[in-house]
């Protein structure tokens, strides 16, 4: 990745003029400023790559300029810093490296010093480029929906991103537990430092403890290379553990320890390595119940569960699911090349009255197929979505008999309160209308009766 825009930040005229000299040979733009506020000012306001920084200001000292690049979070590249500075200033310069200077050239220099640096920060820009690719998750893939659980859940998020506290993200099967954590990074400050995930459901038991901690080369059969484990990935930033409830209870207890300790150790290694790591735990099981099993450590639990956030199953989340369904479609259609003008009203009473086991997942699937399967067809229709056929057909039945509308009504609203095992707020809720607007009919209906 090619260096663009340096910023020459010295006050001595002669290094100021002997650099921007030997940056003459690449085809970069280069600023000059001799004063701390001048360049703090370069900085936040303009995308520089890489800064060659003095130690002494008139009107401060070089390594401010690194406090302040570090106070700010931002998820944009910040530049890189490169520290020059006279041999008997050296300790200065081991401080600027630990404030996380990306590297310092010693007075006087020569050309072939200036292009190491500039090789270096490129190989550096690069690969962080790439990294910011693999890990930066589909913008798209914000929490949508405006019903009141997913409010009360977005107002949970805003209070605890800024906190270090540990947050246990529970919900069913695709509900969104990996959205939840993933907004919990986005709005913390530890938003421009790493953020690992590790699937405990989907690494074999044997293999989890390497894949947590790292392992030294040798510490086992296939042990070839030394590897580096999730938890050191993610030193200074954010681990999300999810779907913690499949964990074994061997690995329970070292991760407890871990997680009070603050520190870990590669399988075969001997070298405690020190963790700095804000901790999201998802799961989809009643750890409850998994404690009095005596499946899940109960010291674990209360040691991930300062802070739980539950995410609701989306048959609970009324309108949504409209909402939902309206974005996937505007998705795909994009993603296939297929124009429709929505789903029809009995396609969108059809995702009203499913009970969505699969969450937000299966939505999105059932979307996507519809979207496929439209070919040709102005809108997705009911038989698209391929879901709750025997809805459909009790739908087909009720045409058939050519019955009234209010009876039509009445039997869906007895069907979505069976499905609801008669719960009144979700009825309504699924049905769009208010409980005392349900309540009415609900006696109408009785008093009908007799
Ligand atoms: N509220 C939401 N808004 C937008 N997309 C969502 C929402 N909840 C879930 N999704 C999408 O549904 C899918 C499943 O979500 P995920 O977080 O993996 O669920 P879980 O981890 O609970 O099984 C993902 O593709 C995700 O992007
Ligand atoms: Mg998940």
């Amino acid at each position: 990745m090619r260096i663009e825009k340096i910023l020459i930040a010295n006050n001595e005229p002669s290094v100021q003029k002997a650099l921007q000299e030997q940056l003459q040979h690449y085809r970069c733009k280069t600023v000059c400023v001799s004063t701390l506020s001048k360049a703090k000012l370069c900085v936040h306001q303009d995308d520089f790559d890489l800064v060659f920084l003095g130690t002494h200001f008139p009107d401060g000292q070089g390594i401010d300029l690194l406090s302040d690049l570090n106070e700010v979070p931002s998820t944009n590249e910040k530049p890189l810093i490169a520290v020059v500075l006279d041999y008997k200033f050296i300790d200065l310069g081991v401080s600027c490296l630990k404030a996380g200077a990306f590297d310092c050239i010693l007075k006087p220099f020569s050309l072939s010093e200036v292009d190491m640096v500039l090789k270096k920060a490129e190989v550096y820009r690069h690969l962080s480029q790439v990294n910011h690719f693999f890990s930066s998750r589909d913008e798209d893939n914000c929490l949508l929906g405006e019903c009141e659980a997913i409010k009360t859940v977005r107002s949970l998020i805003q209070k605890v991103a800024s906190t270090d506290a540990t947050v246990l993200i529970t919900g069913e099967n695709g509900t969104g537990k990996e959205v939840v954590a993933y907004e919990i990074y986005k709005q913390s400050h530890l938003c421009d430092k790493p953020y690992v995930t590790v699937n405990c459901a989907a690494i074999p038991e044997n293999l989890i403890e390497s894949e947590f901690f790292g392992h030294e080369r040798g510490a086992f059969t296939h042990a070839l290379q030394r590897r580096i484990g999730r938890f050191e990935l993610a030193n200074n930033g954010t681990i999300l553990l999810d779907e913690i409830g499949e964990v074994s209870p061997n690995l329970q207890a070292k991760l407890l320890r871990v997680l009070q300790e603050k520190k870990c150790e590669r399988v075969g290694g001997s070298e405690s390595i020190t963790l700095n790591v804000r901790v999201l735990a998802s799961t989809n099981q009643d750890l409850h119940n998994a404690i009095k099993a005596g499946k899940f450590r109960e010291d674990l639990f209360y040691r991930l569960n300062v802070f739980p956030i539950h995410v609701p199953p989306l048959r609970e989340r009324g309108g949504d699911i409209l909402l939902l369904a309206n974005d996937f479609l505007n998705r795909y259609q994009k993603k296939y090349g297929i124009p429709l003008n929505g789903f029809s009203d009995s396609a969108k009473q059809a995702l009203m009255a499913y009970n969505w086991p699969g969450n937000v997942r299966e939505l999105q699937n059932v979307v996507e197929r519809a979207v496929i399967l439209s070919n040709g067809s102005p809108s997705i229709e009911p038989k698209m979505l391929n879901i709750n056929a025997e809805t459909a057909a009790a739908k087909n039945n009720d045409v058939c008999e050519l019955l009234p509308l209010n009876e039509v009504e009445k039997r869906h609203i007895l069907r979505v309160l069976e499905h609801t095992k008669g719960n009144r707020t979700r009825t309504a809720s699924i049905l769009n209308i208010t409980t005392r607007t349900l309540s009415n009919k609900l006696k109408a209906y009785a008093a009908n009766q007799h």
